[in-house]
């Protein structure tokens, strides 16, 4: 028997949206599920417009590009996270500048934000990670004192919350990835939310080619097309029909991980504060000294032992392709560089069934008696 890491779980209602979109022909991005996904995945993270997009990467590149930031311009965000966040700072010719994670929630520690903030600044990027919400009050606090826009990064966070409120849609835009190990898919995409009607109809029209409205291929910006097509969007449908199900799975599987797992010392759990609705996108954990083994070698016994996991992010100021640009040199964050050192996440699929969490916890705890 082999757990693999992640295993989506598509229904029937997928199934027969993707079906109607091929019979009908509409399999390009002016299909009716595009706008029927965009307006009633707005209406969930409780914002007013969606922008429906081909990938994540996209979407945080195209609310960057809407916002006009480019060259000369400085974006605060993560050092540990998934590359993509800084992949669209530098689309954009605009600086990345890193802070450091919370060594609880492996967010950004909202603390060192503004020792980073210069006149360039223009942004702030948080990056909901693994599903927990980033402690976003005295972050709009900091963005509003200082005039910032922010941009959250939410790729990993789909119906997580921060003090009741959806992720996603507390700054002034969201970005949303939709890619196969997401809480929700559509295979690959991605969706920018707003309120802001100004970003919506921009985005808009940056998504697609900047073709004008009155004469079509009149340009007047750069444009990309960043398009959904109706495909991937009768399948977010369907998979949004379901979001309250998936969820109540995700958590559920990282209650049962707890339980069996809070014995074996020498592993840290993932945490939820209390302002946080947490949704484990992916259960990641980190295994401290007293385990005995470090993670790497645990990781590859796991394999072994037919379990798949993943290791956690190597932080930016760590990424060869920076260094190189002359990013980060000489800077230090020790916290993120022990996340990736010590961490990584398990099977957190949705298809992922009790005996199989069963399973992954025996196999850690025998690794650990064993050593
Ligand atoms: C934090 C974060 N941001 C952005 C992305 C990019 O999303 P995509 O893979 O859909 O381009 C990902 C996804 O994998 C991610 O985890």
């Amino acid at each position: 028997m082999f757990i693999p890491v992640n295993e989506p779980l598509l229904g029937a209602e997928e199934l027969a949206n993707v079906t109607t979109a091929v019979k009908t022909g509409w399999i390009s991005s002016e299909g009716k599920f595009v706008k029927q996904f965009e307006d009633e995945f707005a209406g969930y993270i409780g914002v007013k417009y969606g922008v429906a997009v081909c990938n994540g990467t996209a979407a945080l590149h195209l609310a960057l590009a809407t916002l006009g930031i480019g060259k000369g311009d400085e974006v605060i965000v993560p050092a540990f996270t998934m590359i993509a966040s800084v992949y669209a700072i530098i689309y954009c010719g605009a600086t990345p500048v890193l802070v450091d994670a919370d060594p609880e929630t492996w967010c950004m520690d909202v603390s060192q934000i503004e020792k980073k903030i210069t006149r360039k600044t223009k942004a702030i990027m948080p990056v909901h990670i693994y599903g927990h919400p980033v402690d976003m009050d005295p972050l709009l606090e900091i963005a509003k004192k200082h005039k910032l826009i922010i941009v959250e990064d939410a790729a990993e966070i789909h119906g997580g919350e921060y003090k009741g409120r959806k992720a996603g849609g507390l700054g002034e835009i969201g970005c949303f990835s939709f890619y196969a190990n997401k809480i929700i898919t559509t295979g690959e995409g991605g969706m920018l939310v707003t309120n802001d009607q100004d970003i919506y109809e921009k985005a808009k029209i940056l998504r697609n080619m900047a073709f004008s409205e009155g004469k079509r291929y009149i340009h007047y910006e750069i444009g990309f097309n960043y398009r959904m097509t109706n495909l991937q969007a009768a399948v977010g449908l369907g998979q949004l029909h379901q979001v309250k199900k998936l969820l109540e799975i995700k958590i559920r599987n990282a209650h049962s991980y707890n339980e069996k797992l809070k014995h074996i010392p020498g592993i840290t759990l993932p945490v939820q504060k209390p302002w946080a609705k947490n949704v484990y996108w992916m259960y990641s954990i980190l295994i401290e000294k007293d385990f005995g083994l470090p993670a790497g070698q645990v990781q590859a016994k796991l394999k072994e032992m037919g379990v798949d996991t993943r290791a956690l992010f190597v932080p930016m100021h760590q990424q060869p392709v920076l260094l190189k640009m002359g990013l980060f040199s000489r800077e230090k964050y020790p916290v993120s560089e022990e996340l990736s050192q010590k961490g990584f996440y398990l099977p957190s699929g949705t298809a992922l069934t009790e005996e199989q969490i069963e399973v992954v916890c025996q196999s850690l705890a025998q690794i650990k008696k064993q050593h």
